[in-house]
């Protein structure tokens, strides 16, 4: 819970707040955009809900916290809210909510499916959860897009025996998943879900496309809207591997049709197809023209610093030596240009 004691700067003076327990994942701006913005380090609610709507999107952003940041001084009643997830998009698409920390905060999806149900990414474990997922019918597949977000896949795929599917370049985040993807072809294992290898962010990140209308992006697309447009991609400072290998994945795209793309951390993005188009076109050409990420400052060294311990601490210590060989690589550009 929240604790008012412990509110951060920048909230608007209120009901709702924002204490110190925040992680920047920024689920709460995805949610309740007219009402949450980033107050470095943390998110705040820069605006009280006036309306309706905008009470409900404040609640859901309550709910769905990962780390319970988000608190009110009032009571109030979140039964129905709780309730109403997971949310279904359609199609038997969903999202799951309860967002898990593991994942920093990150957002994971169903799709109920005659020939299997998949789970796309990891919420938190829960009871809750894993009853509705029962009541589904179960799970047959997990599809883990990339490492930092698996957070308790395998424990999903413990209870329903269900299958992980993840590339081998991730495969640190879950080793004994059982269906490993190599190579960077697409594939279709199930009819209507095809996986798209789109690495970049991390060397083996991948998408998925379900019935060529639901795409589930990963970690490329955001929320941050830093050109008011319909679809952004991340900062380049959020590229853990490649910036240039991540424009080519985000091109392969144009070769497909859908109309939502699902982010791990980001909005939902929901368009007729032809816009999307579009949309994906206008965002590469944003990024083509993009600065070169590696650039070295302190600001970035200093993200990269944070990330390491966390790394090891979630048992990819392979992967957190290669951020440490970036890191001195970066040191090392920032020591020759002040030179
Ligand atoms: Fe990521």
């Amino acid at each position: 819970m929240a604790n008012v004691e412990n509110i951060v700067p920048g909230n608007a003076d209120g009901d709702f707040f924002v204490d110190s327990r925040c992680i920047g994942c920024g689920n709460c701006r995805d949610l309740a955009p007219a009402n949450f913005a980033k107050i470095a380090p943390y998110y705040a609610i820069v605006k009280q809900p006036d309306d309706s709507d905008e009470l409900r999107q404040v609640f859901e952003a309550l709910v769905c916290c990962p780390v319970g940041a988000v608190g009110s001084k009032q009571k109030h009643d979140m039964k129905a809210i709780v309730d109403s997830y997971p949310q279904e998009f359609g199609g038997g698409v969903y999202y799951l909510g309860f967002n898990s920390p593991y994942s920093a905060g990150g957002k994971s999806y169903f799709v109920k499916n005659a020939d299997g149900n998949w789970m796309i990414d990891s919420p938190k474990f829960s009871p809750r959860l894993t009853k509705w997922v029962e009541g589904q019918g179960g799970l047959r597949y997990m599809f883990l897009t990339h490492r930092d977000d698996v957070a308790e896949a395998d424990k999903y795929a413990t209870a329903f025996g269900a299958k992980r599917i993840i590339h081998r370049e991730e495969l640190e985040a879950q080793k004994d998943s059982e269906i490993v993807l190599d190579g960077f072809d697409t594939v279709e294992p199930q009819s209507g879900f095809l996986i798209i290898p789109t690495p970049g962010h991390t060397e083996g990140h991948c998408m998925l496309l379900y019935n060529s209308k639901y795409l589930f992006t990963g970690d490329v697309f955001t929320s941050m809207l830093r050109f008011g447009d319909k679809l952004e991609v991340w900062d380049p400072y959020y590229c853990w591997s490649s910036w240039e290998e991540q424009l080519r994945s985000i091109e392969k795209l144009l070769r497909y049709d859908f109309e939502w793309t699902l982010p791990s951390h980001g909005r939902f993005v929901h368009l007729p197809a032809a816009e999307m188009k579009q949309a994906l076109q206008a965002c590469i050409e944003r990024a083509r023209d993009e600065k070169e990420p590696f650039v070295a400052t302190p600001e970035r060294i200093n993200l990269f610093l944070r990330m390491i311990p966390a790394l090891r601490d979630a048992g990819q210590p392979e992967y957190a030596m290669r951020m440490q060989g970036r890191l001195e690589e970066m040191q090392r550009r920032l020591a020759a240009s002040s030179t």
